[in-house]
């Protein structure tokens, strides 16, 4: 039985590695580094620099894999999605079979949380649903809207109150009248601009925390177009963005 670790390495900073995050990369002898064009190629030299900075007196290897690019042309979202993650289950495959020999210790590192958007538990489940004989590990991270919240300094419920996770694609549809707080992840379109800014406050975050960490938050209408202008030039400049924000109906609003 082969066994891997799927480890959440937190979303920034090398710093919100937890321990136990820090213990599995010290029993690994094999990281699947996926390797997937321009954005990625910051946070791939960044999951190399955490084995660098926590693993000690172990000698272990970096199995790049080149990792297909979702089709940007589709007619049904959830076919173009479940073609991408079958090409996906391909690549870690062929990593198991050709890359992780026998008695060793495999990990993927998983940028933030491993249960928040992203596939890789559902991909690892896929394989084994298939009579692949692997054994696996989940090890919690800090996600992106944990920094975001903790940077922000703001809780991320009301009182009582429920709070919504959604890829913007949902907002698109409307921010439901009985939530109060919504946050957004996955949004290429500043979805946020087609609400009503007098309604809302929005605390937005970009790299959040890595050096070039970027945060902006009040009424949505003063503040929506300086976050659109902010967040052109910074994906100008670096080339890719990486940015979560959270809504939230303005008590004044609510009554
Ligand atoms: C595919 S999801 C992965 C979420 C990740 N598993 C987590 O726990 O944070 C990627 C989205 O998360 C948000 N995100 C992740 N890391 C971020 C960061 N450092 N700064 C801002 N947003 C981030 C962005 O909305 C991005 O589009």
């Amino acid at each position: 039985m082969q066994k891997i670790i799927i480890i959440g390495i937190g979303a920034g900073d090398p710093d919100y590695m937890t321990v136990q995050a820090i213990n599995a990369l010290n029993k690994v002898d094999v990281f699947f580094i996926p390797n997937k064009g321009a954005e990625k190629a910051a946070l791939q030299r960044l999951r190399v620099e955490i084995c660098e900075r926590f693993i000690e007196n172990r000698t272990y290897r970096f199995v790049e894999v080149e990792m297909p690019e979702r089709a940007k042309e589709f007619s049904d979202y959830r076919s173009n999605v479940t073609d991408w993650h079958a090409q996906i289950e391909e690549s870690y495959v062929k990593f198991l079979t050709n890359e992780l020999g026998e008695g060793e210790c495999g990990a993927i590192l998983v940028w933030g949380d491993p249960a928040l958007y992203d596939s890789t538990l559902r991909i690892v489940e896929s394989i084994r649903s298939k009579g692949y004989a692997l054994e696996y590990d989940v090890i919690p991270g800090i996600s992106a809207i944990q920094v975001l919240t903790a940077k922000h300094r703001i809780p991320l419920n009301r009182i009582g109150g429920a709070v919504v996770l959604t890829p913007a694609r949902r907002l698109a549809e409307g921010f439901p009248d009985d939530l109060d707080t919504i946050v957004v992840v996955l949004d290429g379109e500043q979805t946020f601009k087609r609400l009503d800014g007098e309604v809302f406050d929005i605390y937005w975050g970009a790299y959040l925390g890595t050096a070039d960490e970027i945060l902006l938050a009040g009424k949505l209408s003063e503040v929506r177009s300086e976050i659109e202008t902010v967040r052109a030039r910074a994906r100008k400049e670096k080339g890719w963005i990486m940015d979560t924000y959270l809504l939230r109906r303005r008590q004044e609003a609510t009554g």
